[in-house]
């Protein structure tokens, strides 16, 4: 994917949250380099909504993951900067990026069904981030949690919050797919 194929940011005013620059990735396989992302570049503003649109394989998912810091094993950051409000993330230590993902950024991925932890309750799921990100107990965040859920028409006192997400479980079919869409939206979105 090259910077060409990226939209231009709706808004010049606000303050750039995030901004991607000459950003490269490729991937190394036995001794070989396949470049993947080429000088991808792009500024998303505070209130913004950015998409990247292309056809399959073209490099959407790969660049969010970059920025996310979650690129496979086989993937490097051959060049470029990723700037969270100004502090470059290529490079990061792993645990600062744990700090900082579920925090100050999130990303909700494509399919909940695989996105949630299969073997979790959807409730230890949402207070997980809440007590880890921001200090809450394990009461206040279910207590936050049930609210959460209440906003996306799930009841706390629902089976949902105690159910898991997993495609094996017995209770795999306690959750409709938009609940479980739901939860994983929340669960990356709730922790700021
Ligand atoms: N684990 C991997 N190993 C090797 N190449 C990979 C791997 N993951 C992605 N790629 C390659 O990186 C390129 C970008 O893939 P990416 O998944 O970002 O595309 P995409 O735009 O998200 O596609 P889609 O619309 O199908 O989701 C593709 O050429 C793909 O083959
Ligand atoms: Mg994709």
């Amino acid at each position: 994917m090259r910077a060409s194929d990226i939209a231009a940011p709706v808004s010049e005013e606000a303050a750039v949250t995030l901004s991607v620059q000459g950003l490269g990735v490729s991937f190394h396989k036995r001794g070989e380099k396949v470049p993947a992302l080429e000088d991808v570049s792009f500024d998303l503003r505070s209130g913004e909504v950015l998409a990247l649109v292309g056809e399959s394989g073209s490099g959407k998912s790969l660049t969010a993951l970059a920025v996310m810091g979650l690129l496979p094993e086989a993937a490097r950051v051959d060049r470029g900067a990723v700037l969270l409000e100004n502090r470059d993330l290529v490079g990061l230590p792993a645990q600062e990026m744990t700090r900082l993902r579920g925090h100050r950024m999130s990303m909700i991925f494509q399919e909940p069904m695989t996105s949630l932890h299969p073997v979790l309750t959807i409730g230890r799921q949402l207070t997980e981030g809440l007590e880890f990100h921001l200090g809450l107990t394990p009461r206040a965040a279910a207590v936050r949690a049930g609210e959460l859920l209440r906003l996306v028409g799930i009841p706390a006192a629902s089976p949902a919050i105690r159910s898991s997400s997993s495609p094996t479980s017995r209770r795999r079919h306690s959750m409709f797919p938009s609940r479980r869409r739901s939860s994983a939206c929340w669960r990356t979105s709730a922790r700021g």
